[in-house]
C-alpha cells in the first residue's frame, strides 16, 4: 500500500518526481488528471486545520474525486470508540485517509491497520510531508533552482514538524541551512548530527535574522498548542519576527515563505513586498496534493 507517512527514505529523484508531477498538476487543474471519479478521499483531522485539509479536498475533487470529512466533534469517538476502530471504519468507506494527529507516529499506525493508502497530514510534533513538498515546490518555482541555497530557517524548531520533514531534503540538495531560535526552540541536536553524518549537511546557528545572505527565510510560528506554558509561548514569540527594516539589504530574488498560520511572526507590511511568498505557497498546496493523491492511488 502506498501511501506518504514520511520523507525519510526520500532521494532527490523522488522528490523531482512529485515536483515534476504537481507542476503537471498545477497546469491542468481542469481537466487532464480528472481520472479518479467515484473514488473517495477521506480526511481525518483530531487538531485544527484550514489550509491542509481544505486543500486536500480541493486537490481531491480537481482530480474527480469525492471527498469525506470526519468530524471528531460529532463522531463516534466522542462515545469512546478506539482510533483503531474508527480508522478500520473509515478505511471501508474510502480509497484514500489522510490523516492529522496530536500523537507522533499516528499516521505510520494507520497506515499499518488500514488496507488503502495512508497520508500524513501532520502527526504531533514529528512530520508535515505534504507541506515539505510544497515548500520545496514553492522555491523552485520562485527561484528555478534547488541547489545550493542559502536557507534561514525561524522560530519555533523544537516543535515545528513542517521543519522536521523539510530540513532532510534541503540537506540533500546541498542548501546551506541557518538554523534562528530562542535557545529553548532549538532543533534536537541528534536530528542535525545525524544530517551532517549521512548528508554532510552544512548547518549553523544565529540569533537573528540576517536577510542579506539569504534565498529563502522560512518563518514558523511558536507552536503553543504544544508547550506547557502558555506565557513562555508569549515572551519566546517576540524572538522570532521578521521586521520590513530587516528586508532593507536582502538580495532582490530573496523570498520569505511561512506555512500559516502566522501570529504575529510576519506584519502585514510585508505581504505587498515582493520577496513575500506565502500565499503563494499556501495555493501550492493544491497542485502538489493533487500530484499526492494521484501518486498514491495510481502506484
Ligand atoms: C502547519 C502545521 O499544521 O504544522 N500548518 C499547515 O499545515 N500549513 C504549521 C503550523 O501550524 O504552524
Amino acid at each position: 500500500m502506498h501511501g506518504l507517512i514520511s520523507l525519510n527514505t526520500f532521494e532527490k529523484k523522488d522528490i523531482g518526481h512529485y515536483l515534476s508531477l504537481s507542476q503537471e498538476m498545477g497546469k491542468n487543474l481542469f481537466s487532464k488528471f480528472n481520472t479518479h471519479g467515484g473514488k473517495i478521499a477521506s480526511t481525518l483531522f483530531f487538531e485544527p486545520s484550514t489550509r491542509t485539509n481544505l486543500s486536500f479536498q480541493a486537490a481531491a475533487q480537481r482530480l474527480g474525486m469525492g471527498t469525506l470529512d470526519y468530524s471528531h466533534a460529532t463522531s463516534s469517538s466522542k462515545k469512546g470508540e478506539s482510533l483503531q476502530d474508527t480508522l478500520k471504519i473509515v478505511a471501508n468507506y474510502s480509497d484514500i485517509i489522510i490523516i492529522r494527529h496530536p500523537k507522533e507516529g499516528t499516521a505510520k499506525m494507520a497506515s499499518q491497520i488500514c488496507d488503502i493508502p495512508v497520508i500524513n497530514a501532520g502527526d504531533g510534533a514529528n512530520e508535515h510531508p505534504t507541506q515539505a513538498l510544497i515548500d520545496l515546490y514553492t522555491i523552485k518555482k520562485e527561484l528555478n533552482k534547488l541547489e545550493g541555497l542559502n536557507i534561514c530557517l525561524v522560530g519555533d524548531l523544537k516543535y515545528g514538524r513542517t521543519i522536521h520533514s523539510l530540513l532532510r531534503p534541503l540537506a540533500l540538495f546541498n542548501a546551506e541551512i541557518t538554523l534562528v531560535s530562542p535557545p529553548q526552540l532549538r532543533l534536537e541536536a541528534k536530528m542535525i548530527d545525524s544530517l551532517k553524518s549521512e548528508l554532510g549537511a552544512q548547518i549553523s546557528y544565529a540569533d537573528s535574522i540576517d536577510a542579506s545572505h539569504a534565498d529563502v527565510i522560512y518563518m514558523t510560528r511558536m507552536q503553543k498548542e504544544r508547550f506547557s506554558s502558555q506565557q513562555e509561548a508569549q515572551a519566546l514569540r517576540a524572538l522570532c519576527q521578521l521586521t520590513a527594516q530587516m528586508l532593507e539589504n536582502a538580495k532582490k530574488e530573496m523570498i520569505i515563505l511561512h506555512p500559516l498560520p502566522r501570529l504575529g511572526e510576519i506584519p502585514a507590511e510585508i505581504d505587498s513586498s515582493p520577496h513575500a511568498k506565502y500565499f503563494e505557497q499556501a495555493k501550492n498546496g493544491v497542485p502538489v496534493r493533487m500530484a499526492i493523491l494521484h501518486d498514491c492511488l495510481t502506484k
